[in-house]
């Protein structure tokens, strides 16, 4: 636990300048490291990366692709256990000579083997703020598309869950496009199913009109997917294994303490595309679950448990809290705005009481066996949370991606990416929480719980960044001087610092330079002063952060990935140098003098 609610304290670095180089750029006084990068291998005698060479089976023990959320948990003794999530594959920039209309068993048997999960003993380097993998740890895990997970909570078991090759409908196999997470006070690891539906083939086919009516709300009614997998396991085509796909899209929960616990899919906290999900714990001693679902249009979720946490985040406590998640209630936002929507004109401008804000209520979907969504059993808006959460009329985002909740106030942070769709026709015009039509920078909004309880159902709203160019006069930098912050656009993971500033990681930066780590204050006069830590390398999306007293950690995700970008003609040679091809990495920033 840190000290500071957020004033700007510790920020003193100089900002780095949007530009398009290829190479993590950090502010002047910093230094840097890549800690592991794909291909890394976790285990002794696995071999080291090589393109030429590459096979499932050393892939499998290798660090995976496109590394996005990363976590440390203490080991003590100067050691970390570091959790990263490999979201997907881009086989293209993988194999040489890759032909996308027929890719080969061994190209797809890597592709399942670079999903997944890592989990990395790491050691602190003396005298920098470097850590290093400690290989062939005991602690060391992958876990890939063929790994075992277990389904938990109220769907467990459900005849919409189970397969020819799993009839109880309780162990589904891999983990897919882990996007997001979060850690919890009891020292486990939440991770996040996100664009599953790619994965899946022939919904097209699919005739009965509930069913085709589901894929379509998640996007899976398609006839063929990119990686073609459906070609070398059945289970990847709807059309074979139509309950396949029912069993992704789940907050995962993984005990990284523990290399023979099997990670659980809990179901209690509902299906969809999953970012992420950050932890609060409510006055009474529950949990609250943020998380938000990234599609235009989506919503934003909160689930509450039963039960009480038993405090703690050693053994014990997790033993004591691993049916926590699985009871509970899911809550969807309705977000409603105190200004007129006539007010609302779609261009950013504020309305004339000089705010967007408002109320909101957290409307209940389901517990347990017990749905509140007329014409759905419990089990149907745990497993097509989606839908459930149209008829309740909850309000419709511009793709919320990262939610955070401070850890300290408890204000809740909700990472808007953007939404180009915003008034187009036929499409919900702006209002006063996504208040831009063909939103292309983003927003962030604070979301206060009534009571300050994470358990209250009704809270107030502002939006604390309107993103984009500052020159922009239709942007909003939390009241501070659009001429003293940096661009920002596309905000999308979160995180604190240990003096409670806010960090927001960009995706798809529209403002023409490369991706970058920003940190905001949040109290006090400089409330706003967004100021750009980093910026990663061309073509990549920056992933992570994680910031602590010693560090400052980012995953550099699919650098060089580009139209036409292949092994034989990479966009960036991030980080190996010339005449190498690129490889997601997770990167360790550190102040020099120490
Ligand atoms: Fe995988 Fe919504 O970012
Ligand atoms: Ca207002
Ligand atoms: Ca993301
Ligand atoms: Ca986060």
């Amino acid at each position: 636990p840190g000290r500071g609610e957020g004033d700007g304290r510790g920020l003193d670095f100089v900002p780095v300048e949007p530009n398009t180089l290829d190479a993590l750029t950090a502010p002047p006084g910093y230094a840097q490291a890549v800690v592991m990068a794909w291909g890394d291998p976790l285990f002794k005698g696995v071999p080291a990366f090589d393109v030429d060479k590459q096979t499932p089976a050393a892939q499998r023990k290798q660090f995976g692709f496109n590394n996005d959320f990363l976590g440390l948990l203490p080991l003590g003794r100067g050691q970390h256990l570091m959790v990263v999530n490999h979201e997907y594959t881009t086989e293209q920039m993988m194999h040489r000579g890759y032909d996308a209309a027929n890719p080969t068993r061994d190209q797809v048997e890597i592709g399942w083997a670079a999903h997944g999960l890592s989990v990395v003993v790491v050691e602190e380097e003396r005298g920098t703020g470097n850590l290093r993998p400690v290989v062939g740890h005991r602690l060391n895990r992958r876990l890939h598309t063929q790994s075992e997970f277990e389904l938990t909570g109220p769907v467990a078991g459900h005849a919409l869950v189970r397969t020819k090759a799993d009839p109880r409908g309780r162990t589904a196999l891999g983990t897919l496009n882990n996007c997001g997470g979060g850690l919890t006070p009891w020292g486990t690891w939440l991770t996040a199913e996100e664009n599953f539906n790619q994965y899946f083939a022939n919904g097209s086919t699919v005739t009965d009109p509930t069913t085709l009516a589901r894929l379509k709300r998640y996007g899976a009614a398609n006839a063929t997917t990119e990686r073609k997998w459906e070609r070398f396991d059945d289970r990847f085509d709807l059309a074979k294994e139509p309950n396949e796909i029912n069993r992704f899209g789940w907050i995962v929960e993984v005990d990284p303490y523990d290399p023979t616990a099997a990670p659980k899919k809990r179901t209690a906290l509902g299906r969809f595309k999953h970012e992420a999900a950050e932890p609060f714990i409510t006055d009474d001693g529950r949990v609250a679950m943020y998380m938000g679902d990234d599609e235009r249009f989506d919503y934003l979720y909160k689930f509450v448990s039963d039960g009480k946490v038993a405090r703690g985040n050693d053994a014990n406590a997790r033993r004591r809290n691993r049916d926590l998640l699985d009871h509970g209630t899911l809550f969807v936002a309705r977000f409603l705005g105190n200004s007129s929507q006539a007010e609302i004109d779609g261009t950013g401008a504020l309305p004339s009481d000089g705010a967007f804000d408002g109320a909101g209520v957290w409307v209940p979907l389901v517990n347990g066996t017990t749905s509140y969504v007329k014409g759905m059993t419990a089990e149907e808006v745990l497993l097509f949370t989606r839908q459930a959460a149209d008829v309740v009329g909850a309000t419709k985002m511009d793709r919320p991606e990262d939610v955070q909740p401070h850890p300290r106030t408890g204000k809740v942070y909700v990472a808007l990416t953007n939404n180009a769709n915003r008034g187009a026709a036929g499409q919900a015009v702006a209002d006063e929480a996504n208040p831009r039509s063909a939103n292309k920078h983003g927003h962030v909004l604070e979301l206060s719980e009534l009571g300050d309880d994470a358990a209250a159902n009704a809270f107030t709203w502002n939006l604390l960044l309107v993103c984009g160019d500052p020159k922009d006069p239709n942007t909003y930098w939390g009241g501070f001087d659009p001429r003293r912050v940096s661009p920002i656009s596309c905000p999308d993971n979160l995180a604190f610092d240990p003096d409670g500033n806010l960090w927001i990681s960009t995706d798809g930066n529209a403002l023409g330079s490369n991706d970058g780590l920003f940190a905001v204050p949040l109290e006090g006069s400089k409330r706003g002063q967004v100021k750009q830590f980093l910026t990663v390398p061309a073509g990549a999306e920056t992933c992570g952060p994680w910031i602590d007293e010693d560090r400052v950690m980012v995953c550099v995700q699919h650098p060089g990935e580009k139209n036409g970008a292949t092994v034989e003609n990479p966009a960036s040679q991030w980080p190996d140098g010339p005449g190498s091809i690129p490889r997601p990495g997770v990167v360790a920033v550190w102040p020099k003098r120490r």
